[in-house]
Parts: C-alpha cells; structure tokens; sequence
C-alpha cells in the first residue's frame, strides 16, 4: 500500500474499497474472539475455507473472522447474512452441512440454531435472540463488521472519518468542546470526565506530551478492553489520534498486559498498517501533523493499571503509584504532560466526532452518557460482553441479557466494578446502571465486571475473595493498604472460620472506613468496597456466622456438614463414585450415608445427586 497523502486520497481509498466489494450473495461471519478460540473456532474457520474452495463458492461467499460479538459462552459463533442466521456451538464436522443446506439452499439447520431457555423455542436469526435484544451495541456492533487484521474493513464502515474530519474542519480547542458537550467520561473506572482531563493536559507547559491507552485490564473476569483491543484496534488508533490532534501529542502508547498476546498482535499489524498508510507517522495526510505509537507490554501486576504506576512501569520503573496531588496531566510519563484513557474511551471517540455529541448525549442518563460495555459472569444463564446504554437497569442486564437464573436457584445480589466494587442486593435492581447512582449506594461502575450471585452464594465469602485478591495485588508501599487491609482479611477469615465475635463487625466497618479514606491510590481506597457494601446489605449473614455458627449459603466450610436426607435417597450411587474422598458409603439401592471425619466438604456429592438428597448445613 502506497502512502496517502491528503484527506481526499483517503476518501478516494474507501470509496474504491467500497466499490471493489460486489454485494456478495452471502456473507459468513466466523467469531474468532478469546471466547470463541477456546472452543476451537480456528477449526471451524479452516474447515469453512476449505468447504468453500470445494464447494467453488469463493466469487459469491465472503468469509469474515471477526473479534468477540458478545455472545461467548455459545461459541463458535457463525452468523450468515444477508439473512441474519444465527448458529451457536459450530463444530468442524457442522460445517460441510451448513455450507450446502443453508448457504446454498437457504435451509435453517435446527440443531444449530439458539435455543431459548424461557420459552425453549428455536431463534433463527441473531436479532432475535433476547441476550442482543436489549443491548445497545456501538463499539461492539462494530467488532461484527470487521476483520481486526484489515484496514480496509475499518476503513469500509468509515474508519479515521472521524479523525479526517477534525483535520480539515476542527481545531482542537473545538475538538475538546465536542467531546465535553458529548458528555464521554473515562471507562477504566474512575469516570472522570474525558474532555476536563483533555483540556488540562492541552493547557499544560511544554512541548512534549503523551497520550496513553489503558489496556492492562487486570480485574479477574474483565475482559470488555481486551474485547474491544482484539476486535477493533483501529477504533483504539483512531481515538487516540484524535486525542493527540487536540493535546499536542507526537508520541502515544499503548500499555497492554502480556497476557493478552492476541491483543498485542492485533495492535502491532493496526499500528503497522495505519503507518503504511501515512495515517501514523510525518506529515500524516499531509497536515503537518506528527503522530505515531508504541506498544508497551506489562507483566500483570493489577496495580499497574493505576494510572502512575502504569507511567512509571513504561519508564522502567517499578509499577508503585505515586501521590496524585501532582497530577499526570502535568507531570506525568518522563515527568511530561500526559493524558492517559482507557480503551473503551478511545474507542468511543471516532463515533463521537463522526456522528456528533448530540447523538453520544442522546444515550444515557443526565451524568452518565453513551454505552457501557459489561463482563457479565456468574449464576445467569448468559454470560459475555454486554454493551447497554447508561440507564439500562441491572434488572435487565440480569433479566432480559443475562436470561435469569441459571439453574432455577433465587438471585441474591451482583457484584458490580471488579474486585474493589460492591455488591447489591437483588431488591435494588431496579437501579440504573450509572457512575454515580451506583458509587452513591456502595458500589461502582468501575471498568465493568458484573458477577450475578445466587442464593448459594456465602457474601461474607465473596468479601473474602476480592479482600484476598487486593491484599495479594496491593504493591504495599502505603501503610493503611498494606497493613489494614491484612487486618480485614484476618477478621473476615474468623467469620468464615467459626472464630467470629460480635465486636469485630464494627472494628471491621472502622478499618475499612480508614482504609478508604487514607490509602495512597485507588486500590487502597477502594478495597474495603466488598466488605463495606456486604456488611451494609446482607448484614444477617455476617451475623448467622457470628452468633449461630452457620453459613446460610453452605459455603464457608468451617461452619458446614454434609450428610443425607434419608427419604430422598435412592441409593443410586452416583454420590459414591463421584467421592475423590471415599467418603460415602452404602450398598446399591440402599440409604447411603457420609462419613463425616473423611469428608473434606469438597462440594462435588450434591453436584451429581439427582435427588437433591446431599444436605449441606
Ligand atoms: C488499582 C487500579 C487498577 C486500575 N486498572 C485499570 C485498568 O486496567 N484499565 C484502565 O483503563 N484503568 C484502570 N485504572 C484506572 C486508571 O488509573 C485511570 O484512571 C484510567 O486508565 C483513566 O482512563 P479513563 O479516564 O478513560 O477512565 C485502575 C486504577 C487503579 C487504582
Ligand atoms: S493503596 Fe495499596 S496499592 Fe495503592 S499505593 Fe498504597 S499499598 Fe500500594
Ligand atoms: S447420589 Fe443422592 S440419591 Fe444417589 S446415593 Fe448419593 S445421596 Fe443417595
Ligand atoms: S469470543 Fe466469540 S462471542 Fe465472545
């Protein structure tokens, strides 16, 4: 690819793309995200290329493998359009029949299609299926309509429109006024508004000034960056171009964890590519402007998310945060003004200045505008990327989205903003998801985990998970984080363990108060989060622990025994075999019974019990 070297080659550029593409008979599109992979789409998609060839379907098929479309725990993911057909759990060996029976005869192919466990009818087409049905999809719509290895399909749905429109009409003082009138606050968790951090960072003395994008997304289950980064990473590209165009910026990077070696991947043949195609590096399109990116890679520490440790970690420093009375918009990477976004922020820009801030504005609630990508995890019975406009209410994100219940059982409460968020109750779902509703009941947006817990969920268990996750992630260089979160989870332990005592429900709400209010950067001040917000919320819990010795969820196994409900057992047996403890004893067809001194209350007996006879109290 030759270089381009104004706006108008651009537009000349897309305009051939889009004529160079005949209105294919059929277009398949393969989801080749991190969900996907892990049920061997590749396979899948080896085996469409080659059915094709076979088939001599090449001048009228087109095959795309995109990036994640949401829907992950029923990959392999197939849709086939123009007629929106949506297949689930694809199989290699499906692949042959798909290619005669629907996209040659236009035959559905039953066994294949969705199955809606409300109603346990048959869905054809993907805009059918409820889990989409209630989603506002922006970014995520767009990960459906493009390879994330070509260029040309970004630039097919009007990618850097966007940034060509803010060289030849917008200067950047305008720039920064359509993003505030937008209303686009940061999606990596502390919602700050996107436009007020670009200002100060464009006011700010001196030349050199960095633009960063937050892809280190170290909350456990988060995966929505990752989803956008993988998918789409011209969108991240895009924005942050803009971004440098109204700061002043010649250098920006993009921090993204080892982990994500897809990501890695897809940002390095992005930047590469918009490189090739003058839309990185001198001069870009012939503005004068000097602009190009980085990757900076980081070794997983979930504190070097937080924005000055993330600066030092690109320094080669060690990741530690540093206080923030000096603020990074001034001195920030190589002590120079910088301005660091997450990626779904980025991603949000191009569209931002394509489409207008009024049509941004137009989605959300008075303080939280546009769409907000969820992880939603847990006991639903639809789990996956989730993107709904602020003001959805959880109801319908757990509902409609999620599906309910997985298993029938009641649903008590989510987790919402990752390891330092807070869990609600289900009596509260009928809140908007908002910045700042959500921080003003205990929890937060944070960067969008929503975990769906159900009556067999202990939460004073949950507070000790993300207790432990912080306590082993806090880098602890300030005392209140290291020390008092230590403190809480010990108390915390001696609940779980039967060694609980009235008086450490209050010392707990103290040290968690001080912690909040006196950590050196936000892990520390939110860790106390999930043990603040289940002390609020299901206080009975922690006192059934305390004063009755009893976990009401059957989970913290200090306080729980197995044993049998002899009317319900049938002596089948299942329980026996399944033991790894040898535990269970009893004849076929007998009353079965648990031996409580080899039980090591690991969970599995009342898994495999068809006659839920395994009583757990
Ligand atoms: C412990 C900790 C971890 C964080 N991890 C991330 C992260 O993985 N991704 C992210 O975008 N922001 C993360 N943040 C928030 C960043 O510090 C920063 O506020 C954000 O990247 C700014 O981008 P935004 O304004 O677009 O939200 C983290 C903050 C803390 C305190
Ligand atoms: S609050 Fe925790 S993670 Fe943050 S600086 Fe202090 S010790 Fe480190
Ligand atoms: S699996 Fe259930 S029904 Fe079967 S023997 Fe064990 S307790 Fe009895
Ligand atoms: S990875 Fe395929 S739908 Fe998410």
């Amino acid at each position: 690819m030759s270089r381009i070297e104004s706006i108008s080659e651009l537009n000349a550029l897309r305009s051939s793309i889009l004529s160079g593409r005949r209105d294919e008979d059929v277009l398949i599109t393969l989801c080749g995200g991190p969900g996907c992979q892990a049920t061997n789409c590749q396979e899948v998609v080896s085996e469409v290329k080659r059915e094709m060839r076979n088939n001599g379907l090449g001048e009228n098929v087109r095959l795309r493998v995109t990036g994640c479309h949401g829907f992950c725990e029923q990959g392999p993911i197939m849709v086939i359009d123009p007629a929106n057909i949506f297949y689930g759990h694809v199989n290699p060996s499906d692949v042959g029949e798909i290619l005669k029976r629907t996209v040659i005869r236009g035959e559905l192919i039953d066994r294949l299609l969705y199955t809606d466990p409300t109603t346990n009818g048959k869905v054809a087409t993907e805009a059918e299926i409820p889990f989409y049905r209630a989603q506002t999809p922006t970014l995520l719509s767009q990960n459906r309509q493009v390879d994330p290895l070509s260029i040309d399909d970004y630039l097919a749905i009007g990618g850097y429109a966007g940034f060509a429109k803010v060289l030849a009409e917008m200067d950047p003082e305008k720039v920064i006024k359509e993003i505030a009138a937008s209303g686009l606050r940061g999606r990596g968790g502390g919602g700050f508004p996107t436009a007020k951090k670009w200002a100060a960072c464009k006011a700010a003395h001196g030349e050199e000034k960095y633009v960063i994008c937050n892809a280190d997304e170290g909350d456990p289950g988060a995966f929505m960056d990752r989803g956008v980064l993988e998918g789409n990473p011209h969108s991240v590209i895009e924005g942050m171009l803009i971004g440098a165009y109204a700061i002043g910026s010649e250098q920006g990077y993009i921090y993204v964890r080892n982990e994500y070696p897809i990501a890695v991947d897809h940002a390095r043949v992005a930047i590469q590519q918009a490189r090739d195609h003058g839309l990185l590096g001198t001069d870009i399109l012939g503005s004068g402007m000097d602009f190009d990116i980085e990757i900076a890679r980081g070794g997983g520490a979930f504190v070097c998310g937080e924005s000055t440790a993330l600066m030092a970690s690109i320094e080669g420093r060690v990741g530690e945060p540093r206080p923030k009375d000096v603020h990074t918009v001034e001195h920030g990477l190589w002590n120079k003004p910088t301005t660091l976004n997450n990626v779904e922020t980025w991603a949000n820009i191009p569209s931002i200045i394509k489409k207008g801030a009024a049509w941004f504005a137009g989605m959300g609630t008075d303080s939280s505008k546009g769409t907000k990508i969820l992880a939603l995890t847990g006991r639903v019975r639809n789990t996956g990327l989730v993107e709904v406009a602020f003001g959805t209410t959880i109801r319908t994100v757990v509902e409609e989205i999620g599906g309910g219940s997985r298993d029938g059982k009641k649903i008590k409460a989510v987790q919402t903003g990752g390891p330092s968020g807070g869990c609600l109750p289900a009596s509260m779902f009928d809140l908007p998801v908002d910045f700042d509703i959500l921080w003003e009941k205990g929890s937060m947006i944070g960067s969008g985990g929503l975990v769906v817990m159900d009556e067999k969920t202990c939460m004073v268990d949950v507070a000790k998970y993300f207790l432990n996750f912080l306590q082993d992630e806090s880098c602890g260089k300030c005392v209140p984080c290291r020390i008092g979160v230590d403190r809480m989870l010990e108390i915390i332990a001696d609940i779980t363990e039967g060694r609980g005592r009235p008086d450490q429900i209050p010392l707990l709400q103290e040290l968690g108060e001080t912690v909040a209010h006196t950590a050196l950067c936000g892990l520390g001040k939110t860790a106390p989060n999930p043990a603040l917000s289940t002390l609020r919320y299901f206080p009975e819990e922690y006192e059934a622990h305390i004063n009755e010795a009893s976990c009401p969820a059957g989970v913290c196994t200090a306080l729980i025994e197995y044993s049998i409900d002899a009317a319900m057992c049938d002596g089948c047996g299942a329980c026996l075999v399944s033991c790894p403890q040898e535990a269970i004893r009893g004849e076929k067809d007998q009353l079965h019974t648990i031996d409580r001194g080899a039980c090591n209350k690991c969970g599995i007996c009342p898994t495999v019990c068809t006659r839920n006879a395994i009583i757990v109290q």
